[in-house]
């Protein structure tokens, strides 16, 4: 088949067709977007559902990285993937999960955290996928290890790939720049107005960077909002700038053309509904879930909750269309 016969697997390579990275679709595309009504008083509020993005045990906002760090995994020629999380790491699950279906290993590197009844259920789903689990007490201990661990699980000759907490590195960003390029196709189709704000949780800066790179390759006004829910490592604007910067870099030398810089002005986080520590649910997120149980939303209260916190108390301008990125099965 000629090239341009081939139908372009990402809006990314609809944009540029010869661009040099693959993408293994895990999910339906386009999610759903749609009005929200009775959850925030006193502004337009909209929702783009990812929460049932994902074609396997596990959907929400990881899936979206997975479908180009899976294909960049296999050009690199590695068949294992090395990452790191608390023990009821979604990431660590999604990625041992996902990769599984597409022949690859994972090592989870996995630091402890407060056992709660979703923890130890998470736990329970980790070691019931397949990936090769290592556990310690503190950050400290898997730093030390982590060399014997990438070492050990040589094969072939070939390192595994190292991907940082929640899979925001450069590759995992794309799925959230393909998701931005996705709502502007739903904003001129007249699905939904163009926010003014887009709101998500930040756990490691991947989803806020993609979006932001994504918002400004479409030309939308459109302006993120981050609610840092972690505090493990900084989160801020700067941060997350820089990741969208090596985001375009990435997509650049992988032929894509004309890519605007995302500068630290082009967005904005703030951690005022962290609570004491990541992980901590709040009264204010706990509150949040429970009311929106009432409209028959499934959330948690360490992301999506404290987001919808943040949209409760700031008078972000409107329309808002918040991300929900929860998305166990
Ligand atoms: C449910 C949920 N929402 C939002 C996020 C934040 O995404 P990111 O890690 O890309 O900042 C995460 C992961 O950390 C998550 O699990």
């Amino acid at each position: 088949m000629p090239l341009t016969d081939v139908p372009p697997t990402s809006l990314l390579h609809q944009r540029w067709p010869g661009l040099d990275l693959d993408r293994v679709p895990l999910g339906t595309s386009p999610s759903p977007v749609r009005r929200l009504e009775g959850l925030v008083d006193g502004v337009e509020l909209w929702v783009k559902d990812e929460s049932r993005y994902g074609d396997g045990a596990w959907a929400g906002n990881k899936v979206r990285k997975l479908e180009w760090i899976i294909p960049e995994a296999k050009r690199r020629g590695t068949g294992t993937l090395f990452t790191v999380g608390g023990i009821g790491t979604h990431w660590g699950l999604a990625c041992a999960l996902y990769g599984r279906e597409h022949g690859l290993r994972t090592v989870l590197g996995l630091v402890d955290q407060p056992v709660d009844d979703h923890v130890r259920a998470q736990l329970a789903r980790l070691e019931a996928s397949g990936a090769q689990l290592h556990r310690y007490a503190s950050v400290r201990q898997l730093r030390r290890a982590a060399p014997w661990l990438i070492v050990r699980n040589v094969r072939r000759g070939r390192l595994p790939w190292y991907l940082p907490a929640g899979g925001s590195n450069a590759v995992g960003s794309l799925g959230y720049v393909e998701t931005a390029l996705e709502i502007a196709d739903q904003v001129r189709s007249g699905e939904l107005p163009e926010p003014a704000t887009v709101v998500t949780a930040i756990g490691s800066g991947g989803t806020a960077a993609g979006l932001a790179l994504g918002f400004k390759l479409a030309g939308l006004r459109t302006r993120v909002f981050g609610a840092v829910v972690n505090d493990s490592f900084p989160l801020d604007a700067p941060v997350i700038a820089r990741l969208a910067t090596r985001t375009a870099t990435l997509l650049a030398e992988r032929g894509a053309r004309d890519l605007p810089q995302v500068t630290p002005d082009d967005l904005e986080t703030a951690d005022d509904w962290l609570g004491s520590t990541y992980g901590d649910p709040t009264p204010a997120s706990t509150a949040m879930v429970e009311k929106a149980a009432g409209l028959g939303l499934e959330l948690e209260p360490v992301y999506t909750g404290k987001a919808l916190a943040a949209i409760e108390d700031v008078r972000f301008p409107g329309p808002v269309l918040w991300l929900n990125t929860h998305g166990p099965r």
